[in-house]
């Protein structure tokens, strides 16, 4: 029986880990659960798995969390911007699943993996941000470290029991998102609503319009780096709208294995949860034959240019990473609350990322600096367009 803390458990990520572990309950207990705002949504979580511990960042929402929960007894509740993190350090949980967005993952994330627990990864930005630290932290025992992002899961399972020597190259599907085909003409008037209608997958709104951008693509390369620990060049991304095929090894020989399995996060979110086992997932299998075809196609680096964005930055390393994912957060909200349209993202961390001087050494301290002074020039910029 595997103790659980999910950290944004009342997210996309996080209610789908849940529905896991409602399917497994003699795999899985909750121990802790933590959220942002969505005490709605939490209170309900807390009385159907009873943790003995909660976070929720925000204070009203904290409040009106506790005067629900006055019946229940023995549910600690934390509250403010360091709950998750407190949560995290502090569950008697073995295992901690982050599925908060944004930059804000990195501090939880670093504090499973220092109080000793495993980390089973969906914030990507944890690892586009704070990649050395928190590989640092697993250096010697890499199981500790566990991907859910599905095309990470891939390459993960592509990857087990054949030597690394031997790999030649990972490539990381796109499903191209909503705009594929898309002239960067065509791309200056897409309109919020069809930039968070997603063809294959259906998740939280920040990532879905990275998905639209293709900045997605961009973090998972970095992502793919710190996790494998493979050079960028040894890093590909193709086009494969199907969303069947996740990630593929190439070896020495030519030869290539791919992972395949329909576009339902619940698959790897199960197999992180019950890494190193393999669930019955109430999942199906795909069925090939009406499936038909399956097809790829090169990347659009013109329309798209955020993924070279990301490759510049995850090159530059340092505090490049972290800058590039502060102004895409900044310039993302930007683009949901209708102040930019969907090119001017780019173009505010292309230019942020162009005025950034690196700071020599990564800590904790200078990721932080870099990412409040990246914050703070993408809103000048998204405020003077
Ligand atoms: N969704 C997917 O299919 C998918 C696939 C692969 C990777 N990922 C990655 O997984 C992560 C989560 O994505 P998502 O789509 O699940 O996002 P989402 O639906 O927007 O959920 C985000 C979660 O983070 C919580 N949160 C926000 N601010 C917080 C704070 N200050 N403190 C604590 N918790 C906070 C939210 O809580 P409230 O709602 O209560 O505010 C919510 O539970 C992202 O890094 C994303 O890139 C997602």
């Amino acid at each position: 029986m595997r103790a659980l803390c999910i950290l944004g458990s009342t997210g996309s990520i996080g209610t789908q880990a849940l529905d896991v572990v409602r399917r497994n309950p003699d795999r899985f207990r909750v121990l802790g659960l933590g959220a942002g705002a969505n005490q709605e949504l939490l209170v309900g979580q807390i009385r159907e798995f009873m943790p003995p511990i909660v976070a929720i960042a925000d204070e009203d929402a904290a409040a009106e969390l506790k005067r629900k929960l006055g019946a229940v007894r023995g549910v600690e509740v934390l509250s403010g911007p360091h709950a998750t993190e407190t949560l995290a350090r502090e569950s008697d949980a073995d295992m901690v699943l982050n599925a908060m967005v944004g930059a804000i993952g990195l501090p939880p994330s670093l504090a499973a993996l220092q109080s000793g627990k495993t980390l089973a990864l969906a914030n990507k930005e944890s690892l586009v941000v704070g990649g050395e630290l928190i590989m640092d932290l697993v250096k010697g025992e890499p199981d500790r470290l566990v991907p859910v992002d599905s095309e990470h899961s891939a390459l993960a399972q592509c990857l087990r029991g054949d030597r690394r020597e031997d790999l030649k190259r990972v490539v990381v599907t796109a499903s191209g998102g909503p705009f594929r085909g898309w002239t960067r003409d065509e791309l200056a008037k897409a309109s919020v609503k069809e930039a968070l209608a997603h063809p294959t997958w259906s998740m939280g709104p920040k990532i879905t319009i990275d998905s639209a951008t293709l900045m997605n693509k961009g973090l998972e390369v970095i992502e793919a780096h710190y996790l494998f620990g493979l050079d960028y060049r040894l890093i590909d991304v193709v086009v494969h709208p199907e969303s069947i095929i996740h990630g593929i090894a190439e070896f020495a020989d030519g030869s290539m294995i791919a992972q395949m399995a329909g576009a339902d996060m619940r698959l790897p979110i199960q197999l992180a949860l019950g890494y190193p086992d393999r669930l019955p997932a109430g999942i199906h299998g795909l069925d090939l034959a009406t499936l038909g075809r399956l097809t790829f196609e090169p990347l659009d680096r013109e329309a798209f240019p955020a993924v070279d964005l990301a490759y510049r930055a995850g090159r530059l390393g340092l505090t490049y990473p972290a800058v590039l994912n502060a102004a895409n957060e900044v310039a993302v909200m930007a683009f949901l609350e209708g102040k930019v349209r969907l090119i001017h993202i780019s173009e505010v961390v292309g230019a942020v990322l162009d005025e950034h001087e690196g700071a020599g050494v990564v800590s904790e301290v200078t990721l932080q600096r870099a990412d409040g002074w990246a914050r703070a020039r993408a809103a000048e910029i998204v405020e003077s367009l």
